[in-house]
């Protein structure tokens, strides 16, 4: 009996010591991704400074792909997720006021954090949907970072982002995925005219990160840490949507029959994007294959 539970005993104490180490070794490979080694040396993209350009960049900062949403209108930047025992994760100020990024980021840094995610400092960046902007075409990356470099300095100082062990762990496990491992999936960038065709309703969709929370196949969510938004391919309840319909629901957040949908579906910014833009939107979701929602 004794010796039984000796043996009993060494195996419990060395199944708690592989364990400890996996999740040592875990941790340790979430602290190496989430350091600020990463370096990507992006192609360059000319940066105007016509106003035409300008009132472009802004339009896709507000609309479309909706910077404002996360780094606040004026883009001095708000906490995303403030909670000490998880995360802290600002999404920072990107004026060139006190505390913003603007002042010394170069065209080459807006290029990296916003189609390869990575910043300036060299870290790896966590939630901004870089994946998605990844698919921006250089004449909408030039616009875009023309209009950036324009916005009025706003005063907005935050720390450094902290996680806490679990979400350590959870980026050492690829649960919590860095944009730069996101981006290495994507599909090539495409050159499409501007229309209300179904072909620039896909760029559209790509670069306004509505697979964020719809899921890659926008059949429905399958991140458990994003917004559940529901499957919006005609396999869906969005078989009944009409154009009208759809260009209410973007506009007012005024769902097909009547009910208002959740703040969570960012309506209040994408509602300034314009008629062809969400004409093209509705021509690509109609345009693909009716699919099952995901996981059910
Ligand atoms: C879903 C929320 C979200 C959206 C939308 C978003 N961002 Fe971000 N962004 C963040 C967060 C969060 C960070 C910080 C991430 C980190 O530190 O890991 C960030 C970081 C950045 C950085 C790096 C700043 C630094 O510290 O060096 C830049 C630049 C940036 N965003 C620009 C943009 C632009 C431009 C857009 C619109 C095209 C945009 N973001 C849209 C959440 C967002
Ligand atoms: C940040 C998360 C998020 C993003 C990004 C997002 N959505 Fe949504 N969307 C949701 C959620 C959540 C709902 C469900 C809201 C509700 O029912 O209250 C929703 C609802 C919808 C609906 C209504 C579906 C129905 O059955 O009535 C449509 C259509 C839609 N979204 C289209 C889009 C399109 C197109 C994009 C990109 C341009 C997009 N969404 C981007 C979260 C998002």
């Amino acid at each position: 009996m004794g010796r039984v539970l000796k043996w009993i005993g060494i195996v419990l104490g060395v199944i708690v010591v592989v364990a400890a180490v996996a999740v040592a070794v875990v941790y340790f490979i979430g602290q190496n991704k989430l350091g600020n080694a990463w370096t990507v040396t992006p192609d360059a993209v000319t940066v105007p400074n016509d106003a035409a350009a300008i009132t472009r960049g802004q339009h896709l900062a507000e609309s479309v792909s909706p910077c404002v949403g996360c780094h606040t209108p004026n883009l001095g930047g708000d906490y995303l997720i403030n909670d000490p025992s998880f995360v802290i994760l600002p999404a920072p100020n990107l004026t060139a006021g006190q505390g913003g990024i603007g002042a010394t980021y170069m065209d080459e840094d807006w290029i990296r954090a916003i189609r390869h995610g990575v910043a300036k400092d060299g870290r790896a960046l966590l939630v901004m949907p870089s994946h998605w902007f990844n698919y921006m075409n250089d004449a909408d990356l030039g616009a875009l970072i023309a209009y950036l470099k324009t916005v009025a300095p706003v005063d907005n100082e935050f720390p450094p982002r902290q996680p806490a062990l679990l979400p350590t762990i959870l980026v050492g496990l690829g649960v919590f995925p860095i944009e730069p491992e996101l981006i290495a999936k994507n599909g090539p960038r495409v050159d499409v005219p501007v229309g209300p065709t179904a072909e620039y309703g896909e760029y559209i969709g790509y670069i306004a990160a509505c697979r964020d929370c719809h899921g890659t196949n926008l059949a429905g969510s399958t991140d458990p840490n994003a917004p559940q938004g529901p499957n919006i391919t005609p396999g869906g309840g969005f078989a009944l949507y009409e154009e009208a319909d759809f260009i209410q629901l973007m506009r007012t957040g005024q769902a097909e029959g009547g009910r208002m949908v959740s703040e969570e579906m960012p309506w209040i910014e994408y509602k300034g994007m314009t008629d062809d833009e969400l004409k093209a939107l509705f021509a690509y979701l109609k345009s693909l294959p009716e699919l099952p929602t995901n996981g059910s």
